[in-house]
């Protein structure tokens, strides 16, 4: 680095006056998205809110604007489900699902009888109601589910993380096209479970709330910042990060590498946790999505801040 030209990540004043900046600004901004209104307890959330919380490698955290308020995390749930399922079945999960990038939406029905019931990836829907599927093999949906809030909340170090039971019931009511893809699964027979019970613990995991704090500290093992890697294997979190880096934000995703360039994945709520290796650990939060489904305004802050810390892992 030339003199004079120190990145901001190297100071933490720097750091906080910059994000200081980019929330405030973002806070206030009037082209917010629109918020998912497919999800009815989705509908209503107001889009004038924006959160941000880091982690960094010395251990320290900062967080920003509405940092504490908690959101439905939905598809950012679909990277613990991964590493669950990473750490029980290792690199057999493959067999059931792919690890390309997708070019049609999150939910695509085309996409899933294109590839003959294989899905994509393990981030767009019809993926990660396999490996929800892969995770419940040989016990009860519950317990399937519990160990994937014990992974949350160890990942987070925060027992106050809950779900949110009316969304994931109203899901479970309306989530049709989550429906479709579950029973072409099942036509194709890549799901071993009923449609009702797979799909019953996949809306729960979605409707899993947190706030910025919470999520970005959940993220940490992702970046390398755990004190000790026992949750997740130095050989799995290459393989998330990848995958998040390609796929975590669905066909937006070469957009997003090429604005922020290092792994997220976002949700429908309108968070995304974003990792840079080694560095930091980051979660985003404003509820407008752009085109893809995915924080409109999230996407905006990661970007500045990558450039702003010279972070883009290209
Ligand atoms: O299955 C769904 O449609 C939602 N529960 C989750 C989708 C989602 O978060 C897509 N991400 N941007």
């Amino acid at each position: 680095m030339t003199s004079g030209c120190t990145p901001i990540a190297d100071d933490p004043d720097a750091l906080v006056a910059k994000l200081t900046e980019i929330v405030d600004r973002l806070r206030v901004a009037p082209d917010r998205g629109k918020v998912a209104d497919y999800i009815p307890e989705l509908a209503c959330i107001d889009p004038h809110q924006f959160g941000l919380s880091i982690c960094l490698c010395d251990g320290t955290q900062m967080n920003f604007g509405d940092a504490e308020t908690p959101f439905s995390i939905q598809s950012v749930s679909k990277a613990f489900t991964l590493a669950i399922a990473l750490g029980r079945f290792g690199e057999g999960l493959w067999r059931r699902v792919g690890r390309e990038p997708s070019s049609n939406a999150f939910n695509s029905v085309v996409d899933l009888e294109l590839e003959k019931g294989k899905p994509r990836n393990p981030f767009v829907n019809a993926g990660a109601i396999v490996v929800t599927d892969e995770i419940m093999a040989g016990r009860a949906p519950r317990d399937a589910l519990a160990e994937i809030l014990w992974f949350v909340r160890t990942a987070a170090g925060d027992n106050a993380i809950y779900i949110d039971e009316a969304l994931a019931k109203s899901e479970k009511v309306t989530g049709h096209r989550n429906w479709s893809l579950a029973h072409f699964l099942k036509s194709s027979g890549n799901l071993k479970h009923e449609c009702d019970l797979s799909l019953g613990t996949y809306f729960h995991q979605c409707a899993i709330e947190m706030n910025c704090v919470q999520l970005a500290r959940a993220g940490r093992f992702l970046a390398g910042l755990s004190a000790k890697d026992e949750l997740v294997s130095t050989s799995h979190v290459r393989s998330i990060n990848a995958l998040m880096m390609t796929c975590g934000h669905y066909d937006g995703s070469g957009e997003f590498a090429y604005r922020v360039g290092f792994p997220g994945k976002s949700g429908v709520g309108g968070g995304i946790m974003a990792v840079v290796p080694g560095k930091a650990s980051i979660a985003v939060w404003s509820p407008g999505l752009n085109e893809y489904g995915n924080s409109k305004l999230g996407t905006i802050a990661l970007e500045e801040l990558s450039l702003a810390a010279v972070w883009s892992v290209f």
